[in-house]
């Protein structure tokens, strides 16, 4: 779980030295007046809410905003997230004096969750606050009540010890921040009903869906003509979400999307990895009105333009030979005609996925994956790791058999893309059997 969580959230952490240039951008950028509505006389560690309705509407803004995946459950930090410039530690934010955020006042804890400026300066945007720059005040104020309510854990933090040089001074960031950073709050959109704003409120704002779910450039800025349509995390790939009915889920309905979200599985797909993970900490969580309201919103997104692959077409005797592998291996689960069982294991017929870019599926094949386990679906289904018994060829030729059967069409998995996933999750190679003589 560690593990998949630290390659994730890789590409957000991507920073660059860039020329501070353009001072007016820059002031735009910097400019913390919005945090002047926040107290800032009393420190955390003095506080303690007596509002219990803002410390219960804090904590599901806590769970909208994922905050403890990254921070851990008791907020004392410390969980590692690789970035390709070095090592990035989470911040202890419980309310310790010495070692967490107790020093804080309302507005520096403002200051730090919407504009990125931390108790050492500039924040690394590996911490998502290029979203969460959109949550409203309430949901602020509600949130700073929340971790009043929280306990002190001692747990000192030194966050980018690990980061090399240059990108271990802060001042970068000011950098990454005028080209990237977007100092605006939430403009709700009067053509649009309260319901869709709210969708879209969560999607941009708190549950940051498109930190992982958009492409970024190569300086880890994400690509806005390409919003919500698919973003590579270098082991795991984030598909596209708008109604694109080949490539995203136009095919699903609001109903799909909401189930999909609250328990993980809709009868059409089963969220693994980092998804499996937002289900199990985030968004299980929602109540039914926000996850219609998401539903909402997405659906009234323009559908990406990928289009339909043109599949692939396998020799006769490596289809045979990947036919019968499926029947022996694959079939007792996922059905002999790839129709998976009903909320528990994947279908492979008539699963608009299989012509995704293959990462997660490879990634499956390779080290296994769990569903979530949520509080509408406590038993949740595993699919097994077959690093040990297939090889790179083998396993390229049994998802080229699953998708291109039963009316999939997608694109070749070559070796060559197994080859490289197995080296960068450590699964280990096919197990040599031992012939006795
Ligand atoms: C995707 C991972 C991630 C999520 C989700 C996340 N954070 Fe962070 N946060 C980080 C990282 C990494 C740092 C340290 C960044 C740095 O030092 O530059 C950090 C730093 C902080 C700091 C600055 C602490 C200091 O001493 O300056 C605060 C405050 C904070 N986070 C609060 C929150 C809150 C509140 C939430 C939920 C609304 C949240 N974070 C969600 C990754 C995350
Ligand atoms: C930490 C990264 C991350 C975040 C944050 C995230 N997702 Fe995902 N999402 C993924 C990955 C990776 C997958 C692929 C999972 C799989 O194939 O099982 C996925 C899959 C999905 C799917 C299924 C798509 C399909 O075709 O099967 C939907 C729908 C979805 N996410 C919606 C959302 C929404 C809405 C949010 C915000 C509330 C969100 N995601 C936040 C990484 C993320
Ligand atoms: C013991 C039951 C079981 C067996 C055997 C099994 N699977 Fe799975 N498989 C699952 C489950 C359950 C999931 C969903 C896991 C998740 O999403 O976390 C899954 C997920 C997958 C996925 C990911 C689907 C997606 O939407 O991203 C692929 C691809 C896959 N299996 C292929 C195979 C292949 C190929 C074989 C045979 C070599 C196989 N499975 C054998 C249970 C099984």
């Amino acid at each position: 779980m560690a593990k998949a969580k630290k390659i994730t959230y890789t590409l957000a952490a991507l920073a660059v030295i860039a020329g501070i240039a353009a001072s007016g951008r820059l002031w735009v950028v910097l400019d913390s007046a919005r945090s002047n509505v926040a107290d800032d006389n009393v420190q955390l560690a003095d506080f303690h809410s007596n509002d219990d309705a803002a410390i219960k509407r804090g904590e599901y803004v806590m769970r909208l905003a994922d905050c403890a995946a990254c921070h851990n459950a008791d907020f004392s930090g410390g969980y590692t997230i690789d970035t390709p410039f070095g090592a990035l530690q989470t911040s202890n934010i419980s309310p310790d004096r010495e070692t967490g955020i107790g020093n804080m006042t309302e507005r520096d804890f403002f200051n730090a969750v919407r504009q990125g400026r931390g108790e050492h300066g500039f924040l690394y945007p590996a911490m998502p606050y290029t979203a969460y720059t959109q949550m409203s005040d309430d949901d602020m104020h509600d949130l700073w009540a929340y971790f009043s309510a929280q306990k002190p854990v001692h747990n000192a933090i030194d966050e980018n010890a690990g980061m090399n040089f240059p990108y271990n001074i802060r001042l970068a960031m000011a950098g990454w921040n005028l080209l990237f950073f977007d100092n605006s709050a939430f403009k709700q959109q009067t053509a649009q009903n309260d319901e869709w704003n709210r969708g879209k409120y969560i999607v941009d704002g708190p549950a940051h869906c498109s930190v992982c779910h958009t492409a970024r450039n190569a300086l880890g800025g994400e690509i806005s003509s390409q919003y919500l349509q698919g973003g590579n995390l270098g082991s795991w790939y984030a598909p596209d979400i708008t109604p694109n009915p080949h490539a995203g889920i136009g095919k699903w309905s609001d109903a799909q999307i909401a189930d999909y979200l609250k328990t993980g599985s809709n009868g059409a797909s089963v969220a693994a990895g980092p998804m499996a993970e937002a289900v199990e900490h985030s968004t299980q969580y929602f109540n039914d009105r926000d996850l219609h309201a998401i539903a909402t919103y997405l659906r009234s997104l323009p559908a990406s333009s990928t289009p339909q692959a043109a599949g692939f077409v396998m020799d006769k005797t490596r289809h045979d030979r990947a036919a019968l592998r499926y029947e022996v291996d694959c079939s007792a689960c996922h059905g002999l005609s790839g129709e998976g069982i009903t909320g528990m294991v994947p279908a492979f017929a008539g699963n608009g996925a299989m012509q995704n870019d293959p990462t997660n599926m490879i990634h499956a094949l390779l080290d296994g994956a769990r569903a979530p386990h949520t509080a509408d679906r406590p038993t949740s289904a595993g699919m097994p790791a077959f690093s040990w018994k297939l090889n790179d060829q083998e396993m390229a030729d049994v998802l080229n058999y699953v998708r291109n059967s039963w009316g999939n069409q997608a694109t070749e998995v070559k070796a060559s893309q197994v080859a490289d996933l197995r080296k960068a999750t450590g699964a280990g190679a096919k197990l040599k059997v031992l012939v006795m003589k």
